[in-house]
């Protein structure tokens, strides 16, 4: 049950294949006066946070770790490749905002301050803990919005999120092998997840309050992901079929 070997050979074809997606062309096709300017702050936080990743690809070419190797890395680099691709994504959209990008912001450099601090394994749980993050937060803005580019982009970077947390979740239930690592992981991704809703929630108020999001309604969609991440790591609670059907998902 315990350190499942991961095809990690298919991870670096799938993120091989999308690759190379040229950005959307960058057209206003709404008047995107009305809406909040702490709308353009928050993306532009977010932006800042998608950029970046240079040292967990260094991190997964030297690993040693069981089960990884020179496919891991590849796909390593790759998916930090796609996060670019949503940074510009992101700036984009702070652009049609009328926003500007920013350089620097407290959230952002916990998550990189976390990011540098500590070996691939915590690497792997923090970039995990923002893709929860992106995946709800993308989603409720995009859900706020009227029919444009930017709801458009917000979507499919929820989609490709989404596959970025089946990845790093193969990587971290290939790294349990024992019932004391199991129970570790469930009390550090806890914390972690904790930590990281309450942050966003106190840095992206502005946001959240002019779009009209509930916190009630945030933190139940993360408490939703973060406990489907726990499952995917730890194989509690979901069927056989379920696991099955998500890793031929990308095949
Ligand atoms: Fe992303
Ligand atoms: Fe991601």
């Amino acid at each position: 049950m315990y350190g499942q070997q991961v095809n990690w050979r298919k991870w670096q074809h799938f993120f091989e294949q999308r690759a190379n997606r040229p950005l959307p062309p960058l057209a206003s096709d709404t008047d995107y006066s009305s809406l909040p300017k702490s709308l353009a702050r928050s993306l532009a936080v977010f932006q800042l946070g998608e950029s970046g990743g240079g040292t967990v690809i260094e991190q997964a070419r030297l690993s040693d770790l069981p089960g990884t190797n020179d496919h891991y890395a590849a796909a390593m680099a790759l998916f930090v490749k796609e996060e670019h691709r949503h940074a510009n994504v992101l700036a984009m959209c702070v652009r049609l905002l009328g926003g500007s990008l920013v350089r620097k912001n407290w959230t952002a450099r916990m998550f990189v301050f976390a990011r540098r601090l500590i070996g691939l394994r915590l690497k792997v749980l923090v970039l995990l803990a923002a893709e929860v993050v992106g995946i709800c937060y993308y989603h409720l803005l995009a859900s706020r919005l009227p029919s444009c580019h930017i709801q458009r982009w917000l979507r499919e970077l929820v989609d490709e999120e989404k596959y970025h947390l089946f990845f790093h979740c193969d990587f971290l239930r290939s790294q349990i092998c024992s019932a004391g690592q199991r129970r570790l992981f469930i009390v550090v991704w806890r914390s972690l997840m904790v930590v990281a809703a309450v942050t966003v929630i106190i840095d992206h108020r502005n946001a959240i309050r002019d779009m009209g999001l509930d916190v009630k309604t945030i933190c139940g969609r993360w408490k939703s992901y973060s406990r489907l991440a726990e499952q995917l790591v730890t194989r509690d609670g979901l069927p056989e079929c379920v696991m099955q059907s998500r890793q031929t998902s990308h095949a």
